[in-house]
């Protein structure tokens, strides 16, 4: 089967094609040369980008695939969660082809599409837990089994790429901030005691409070007039970033011991601390299989997407209905934390 797969919840245009699991094309219009400038996602912006790329980025995909619109068996797209009018754009584009192909419509949440990128890795056992982490996202979810989400832990403020973002842009050193602190971070020392946040036995995040920590951090450091290091800044604060992280995932796995298989899902999962972090606990759990999304797949993407599509043709588990809407509240039950 050939499915179309479109993502364009925040500032990537991106469309893959996929022959069942394997990718055909998997093409990406980053937007993040026109929102550098304002330090972050400006969304009308963005939705603006959207609609000028996404032909092209159809076209390209289709070339790349070597194959004709007509070609397209199914149509997968993010449903949300996202940007509104980003979301639309993709919608929209999907509507039209699905009713002029007839052919069906897969919504897919975007957090079900991250975790499911680590399935061009390797294949899952249930029941797996999955560490989600992103710009807009800071979850711990479990699955029982094949396409069941149970959210079991989450952030009750800033996401944890959110707070790269904002570390980034108070040190002036750029957007995106987690790729940038990353490296800036590899070459400095964990020289400053930050606070780890929220560092109880629940399964909820905080990250606001680390942030606030690192502006005072930097304001103390100013008024006492030392100067400073900003890659030791970057290295204090990846190493309370990711070992509460960590603290965290420790506790799901003593909560939930029956785990076979633990994913790591996001665009914070290209961060290379914490993949050595995760790498090296897991360890410590031989009966569990540990998958890491490929580095080109941790971001936004469309292949994920098709690869969650994918599942959901096959167990016949999605909702082909033309009538969904971006900002009308998504079928969430799917991705439920009761
Ligand atoms: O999953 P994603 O591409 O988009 C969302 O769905 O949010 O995640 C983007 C986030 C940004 O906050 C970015 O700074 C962060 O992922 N990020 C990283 C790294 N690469 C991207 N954070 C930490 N370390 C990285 N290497």
């Amino acid at each position: 089967m050939i499915i179309l797969a479109i993502e364009s919840s925040c500032d990537d245009t991106c469309v893959a094609i996929l022959k069942d699991k394997e990718i055909l094309a998997n093409i990406v219009s980053s937007q993040i040369e026109f929102h550098n400038k304002y330090g972050g996602v400006m969304p009308e912006l963005a939705s603006r980008l959207h609609v000028e790329k996404i032909t092209y980025v159809l076209n390209e995909a289709l070339n790349k695939a070597n194959l004709a619109i007509k070609d397209i068996d199914y149509i997968a797209f993010t449903v949300g969660p996202g940007l509104v009018g980003s979301l639309h754009v993709g919608m929209q584009t999907v509507k039209t082809l699905s009713l002029l192909l007839d052919k069906p419509l897969v919504p897919i949440h975007h957090l079900a599409g991250h975790i499911y990128a680590n399935r061009f890795v390797k294949d899952f056992e249930y029941p797996l837990l999955a560490l989600v982490v992103s710009g807009g996202n800071t979850e711990l979810v479990y699955m029982e089994d094949e396409l069941k989400f149970k959210i079991i832990g989450q952030t009750l403020d800033d996401a944890v790429g959110e707070a790269y973002d904002k570390v980034s842009r108070l040190l002036g050193t750029g957007y995106p901030g987690g790729p940038i602190i990353d490296k800036l971070a590899h070459e400095g020392q964990i020289t400053y005691k930050l606070p780890l946040p929220k560092n109880d036995d629940s399964l909820d995040f905080s990250y606001s409070g680390l942030k606030s920590a690192v502006i005072n951090l930097i304001h103390n450091l100013n008024q006492r007039k030392e100067t400073y290091n900003v890659n030791d800044i970057a290295a204090s604060f990846q190493d309370v970033a990711t070992t509460i992280l960590i603290n965290k995932v420790k506790i799901a796995l003593k909560k939930y011991p029956m785990i076979k298989t633990f994913v790591a899902a996001g665009g914070v999962s290209a961060n290379l601390t914490l993949r050595d972090k995760l790498t090296k606990l897991l360890s410590d759990y031989p009966n569990i299989s540990l998958i890491l999304p490929k580095l080109a797949l941790c971001g936004d993407n469309a292949a994920m997407i098709g690869m969650c599509a994918y599942y959901k043709i096959i167990t016949n588990s999605y909702n082909n209905d033309l009538t969904i809407s971006a900002d009308a509240q998504y079928d969430l039950e799917e991705f439920s934390n009761k």
